[in-house]
């Protein structure tokens, strides 16, 4: 399975999430790839923000590879699965598919938790604070979707 994180700038909560997601792939031992992109191209080619790098870094986990990028429709092919963080990227996400079956592919992460509640990881881009809350989010949100789509994936191999 391949997975896309998408979040509006691509700098700090979809690296995130794609950190949080590869490490636990890497831990579950999945055959799953995930990658990340932002809705807006302001931050193509950066790292991710050295905050979200410093939140991440006490659990190990390493993103300063990661470089922005902005989500493009192409990816629809691209992907099984596409988490936006919030209700923003999800509209300008769906706008971009052309098919229900590329619709289909788009989800709001959290509502992987609490289907329907259409929760937002919130943007920590302009409140430090919001780091930590967005990394417990994520961390607990990763998890749910290894247990929903490890029993899909095992189901049809
Ligand atoms: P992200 O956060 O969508 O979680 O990467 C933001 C990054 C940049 C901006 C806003 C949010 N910005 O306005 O540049």
């Amino acid at each position: 399975m391949k997975i896309l994180m998408v979040c509006l700038g691509n700098i700090c909560r979809s690296p995130m999430a794609e950190g949080i997601m590869q490490s636990k792939i890497e831990k579950n031992n999945l055959p799953w790839t995930v990658e990340s992109a932002g809705t807006v191209a302001y931050h193509a080619g950066e790292q991710p923000d050295h905050r979200a790098q410093k939140e991440l870094k006490k659990y190990g986990i390493d993103i300063t590879h990661q470089r922005a990028r902005k989500f493009s429709a192409y990816m629809f092919n691209e992907y099984d699965v596409i988490f936006t963080m919030d209700a923003s990227n999800y509209i300008d996400v769906m706008n971009l598919a052309k098919n229900d079956a590329e619709k289909s592919k788009v989800h709001m992460i959290m509502n992987i938790i609490e289907p329907d509640k259409n929760r937002s990881v919130p943007d920590p881009y302009f409140d430090d604070e919001l780091y930590t809350m967005v990394y417990e989010m994520l961390d607990k949100v990763c998890d749910a979707v290894i247990e929903k789509y490890k029993l899909k994936t095992e189901s049809v191999s």
